[in-house]
């Protein structure tokens, strides 16, 4: 048997309505803060995420699905949104209109990781990018946006954690501090952080090695060494996100695994994911747009994890957004069938969702079916009722039944909408 590759998964319909839940609840929201759709493509140039990430990251420096194409093309699977979306950004000079521009996209992402429950090799983000304002109050709006999403969904239980990184004015200082810090730390901590300590001493701070965690913790805080601009970036960001009521929790030792980050970074996590907690993850990258080749502009964004998303739903909201036929139909005999599916296409095109088979069922299995689907109406049609042009409306829910002439089935069928189970 031939099985999917580790790392990847089939989402099956059982779990496809959660997924649309989220998707459809992301559309709507972003769409009342003004954001706007992009489609990207699924792989690009390398360059564009050597050059984007970063190549002392993990993900550039083993985590990539990089392949030559025919044409001896360098070319990976993207590994996340954000260089695409910059890069299609300039590419269109999407920039032309001045002001700002608020832009979405969704779809799989591709990392090498060790897969495990909510880590996957592809998996699947919702990502929205603010391009053009230096403001923190963008950074609070988004991050309001994403609080209400969450509402939405009934995902609760979560944190949201802030960091500033500081900028290219402030943190080479910082982390010229931080490198001699874990220098003479070097023996307490583990190989991988050591090898950071000259590549990219930021990088430490993010070392999940619990043996590392003491050490770690005695480091220097880059709140410490930010700058007057970056200082009262993140004050008022922090006010701004105070007069919308959104509690936050600071943590200086959240870096995020991409080098485009300056001054905010922002987590949100979730108790309902184990070891795999973070749902969301975002920041400010003012620098991106120019390093990649466009005019100088501020970004700000995130993306949210699909994949965990759909894994922190409440079991309400799980159970309540599988789609139910409105009403089934149990045709019994061969003319019955016959009439039963004109009958479908009158019903489906009024906008009711039917359900027919055609297995040649008896009306209790047609019954045990429906309530399988947890369908609150069947139609029975006999072969005698067809003759007559009438059918049986049953109602799953209290048992009733009455005899209705078919073609007066669409308007019984709106007058006596069905609770759904
Ligand atoms: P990231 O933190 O690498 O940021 O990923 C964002 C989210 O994607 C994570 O919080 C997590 O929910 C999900 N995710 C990441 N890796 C995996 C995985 N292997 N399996 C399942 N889910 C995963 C970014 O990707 C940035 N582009 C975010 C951003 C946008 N920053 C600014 N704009």
């Amino acid at each position: 048997m031939i099985t999917c590759v580790r790392g990847t998964r089939d989402i099956l319909p059982d779990e496809i309505h959660l997924w649309h839940l989220v998707e459809r609840e992301s559309a709507a929201i972003f769409d009342r803060y003004g954001f706007e759709e992009l489609r990207l493509p699924i792989f690009e140039v390398t360059e564009l995420f050597a050059r984007g990430i970063g190549d002392t990251t993990d993900i550039v420096e083993k985590e990539m699905y990089t392949f030559t194409d025919r044409n001896d093309q360098s070319l990976t699977l993207r590994p996340e949104g954000t260089a695409s979306l910059v890069r299609a950004y300039i590419q269109h000079q999407l920039y032309k209109d001045g002001g700002t521009r608020k832009l979405y996209y969704a779809g799989p992402m591709f990392r090498y990781e060790r897969p495990q429950k909510g880590r996957y090799r592809q998996f699947y983000q919702i990502g929205a990018e603010v391009l053009g304002p230096d403001s923190p109050g963008v950074e609070a709006e988004v991050i309001d946006m994403l609080m209400l999403l969450m509402d939405r969904l009934g995902i609760g239980d979560t944190r949201l954690w802030i960091n500033s990184i500081g900028c290219p004015a402030c943190r080479p200082a910082f982390l010229a501090v931080l490198q001699e810090r874990e220098q003479a730390a070097a023996g307490r901590l583990c190989a991988d952080c050591v090898r950071r300590i000259a590549a990219n001493p930021l990088r430490v701070l993010d070392c999940k090695n619990p043996d590392c965690q003491d050490t770690i913790n005695s480091l220097p805080s880059i709140l410490d060494y930010l700058c007057a601009p970056c200082r009262s970036h993140h004050e008022r960001l922090k006010k701004h996100l105070g007069l919308l009521g959104i509690a936050y929790h600071e943590n200086p030792r959240m870096v995020r695994g991409l080098d485009y980050y300056v001054k905010t970074t922002f987590e949100i996590t979730s108790g309902a994911l184990g070891a795999q907690n973070s749902l969301l993850g975002g920041g400010r990258y003012d620098g991106l747009v120019e390093q990649l080749g466009g005019p100088p502009t501020h970004g700000f964004g995130f993306a949210l994890g699909l994949d965990r998303f759909v894994l922190a739903l409440p079991e309400a909201v799980r159970a309540g957004s599988r789609p139910v036929p409105d009403v089934h139909l149990a045709p019994l005999g061969e003319t019955a069938q016959e009439l039963a599916q004109v009958v479908a296409a009158r019903l489906r095109r009024a906008g009711f969702a039917v359900s027919q088979d055609f297995q040649d069922r008896s009306l209790k299995s047609h019954l045990r079916h429906a309530n399988r689907l947890g369908v609150p109406r069947v139609v029975i049609i006999g072969d005698a009722e067809a003759e007559a042009g009438q059918a049986a409306l049953k109602s799953l829910i209290t048992g009733d039944q009455i005899l209705v002439p078919l073609t007066e089935l669409e308007a019984v069928l709106r007058q006596q909408p069905a609770e759904k189970e």
